[in-house]
């Protein structure tokens, strides 16, 4: 068996050229090591990701982690396999599933010197698993935003409910008052399932790419006057400037591209500030971000209290807000944003987010001509 799988080499036993294919076509970085901890063998992914040249290393050069070294000995002195997890620092932190087996019958005695004994050896495989767990914890952090961010609302109308059928029963002018109030919590929360159920839906057809072509123009036009309202409620100036000559039709959903505009004008109004002017400018670029070919360039620009540069990465998160009191207080679930990423990833298009020096915020979508 063993003459099967290994052969030896001057740096010690090595897989047969039959099952190279077979290890290097591994996502998992594969290393095989002798009773001295000494590497023999590392595939491709290990070469990748760990450095080119560590034959004849001490596998502690590849990780230095108390546990996975600790776990090694183990598999040398006595254990069959063993399994753990393990977090290893570098730029970033990631997590690995580690598993090390013991390959052919013996172990080697605590007593007895490693380099003593007959050709051992363990095959050691280290899969990095961050992608699964930051899945998972970005799945508990949601269930758990959802569950708070319903749950004001909730707690709000049941408070008056119950005041309503106690102290304030009697009461017109009251109940008038937190009749209001619940109207508005409710609405709260209608908007929030509203806007969950658009994120999953939008999520669900990402890898889908829009066939239709949609006019571009029709669709920034619709959007000022559905907001037209907002805008005079809050003393907001919408201008529009669109670039001469210019025919704009992009491959695209209609609905959805709608929803992009009207959420990053909304934002634009209800943080562009009172009796400030929201810019909506359409140009044509030869160039673009992260596209290739040329590409239409929608920027809304506002005049407001901008976003301080270390919010910017992570504003496209689910329910990140830079002002929690402030969003809630204008009615926001701070899921807009991130139907707005979803919905321009769909369409193979680009979000650029900056916090302009002078004042305000500019969001700019550019959308493959
Ligand atoms: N133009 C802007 N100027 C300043 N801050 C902004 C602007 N647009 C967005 N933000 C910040 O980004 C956060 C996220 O925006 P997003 O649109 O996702 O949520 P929201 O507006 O709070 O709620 P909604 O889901 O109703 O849109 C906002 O809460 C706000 O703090
Ligand atoms: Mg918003």
């Amino acid at each position: 068996m063993r003459n099967k799988i290994f052969q030896k080499t001057e740096t010690g036993l090595v897989p047969q050229k039959i099952i190279l294919p077979v290890l290097d076509g591994l996502s998992a970085a594969i290393f095989i090591i002798d009773g001295n901890r000494k590497i023999t063998f590392v595939n491709k992914s290990g070469r990748k990701n760990f450095g080119p040249n560590l034959v004849d290393l001490d596998f502690v050069q590849v990780i230095r982690n108390p546990d996975c070294l600790k776990a090694i000995d183990k598999v040398i002195h006595g254990k069959k396999s063993l399994q753990l997890e393990i977090g290893v620092q570098g730029t970033i932190l990631t997590t690995y599933k580690v598993n090390i087996s013991r390959l052919g019958a013996k172990s080697i005695p605590e007593n007895l010197k490693a380099k003593n004994s007959d050709n051992w050896r363990a095959i050691i495989s280290l899969e990095d698993i961050s992608p699964i767990r930051e899945a998972l914890t970005m799945r508990s952090d949601f269930v758990a935003n959802v569950s708070h961010e319903l749950r004001s609302p909730l707690t709000a109308i049941s408070g008056f409910i119950e005041t309503l059928k106690g102290s304030a029963k009697d009461d017109h002018e009251a109940r008038e008052k937190f009749l209001i109030i619940m109207e508005e919590q409710s609405q709260r929360m209608v908007r929030l399932i509203d806007d969950l159920l658009s994120l999953s839906k939008v999520q669900a057809s990402e890898h889908l790419l829009p066939k239709n072509s949609v006019d571009l123009i029709a669709i920034i036009k619709q959007t000022i006057a559905t907001l037209s309202p907002l805008a005079a409620a809050e003393n907001v100036k919408i201008n529009l400037e669109i670039a001469e000559n210019i025919e704009a039709m992009v491959k695209g959903e209609r609905d959805q591209l709608l929803q992009v505009f009207l959420n990053l004008v909304e934002n634009a109004i209800k943080y562009g500030g009172d009796g400030n002017q929201v810019d909506v400018v359409l140009s044509a670029k030869a160039k673009a971000p992260g596209i290739a070919g040329p590409a239409f360039m929608v920027e809304i620009i506002d005049q407001g209290i901008g976003i301080p540069r270390e919010h910017l990465p992570r504003l496209t998160e689910r329910f990140y807000r830079v002002d929690t009191g402030r969003s809630r207080q204008k009615g926001g679930t701070g899921l807009g944003l991130a139907i707005v990423k979803h919905i321009v990833a769909r369409h193979r298009g680009r979000l650029q987010i900056k916090n302009n020096d002078d004042r305000g915020a500019s969001f700019s979508v550019f959308l493959s001509q």
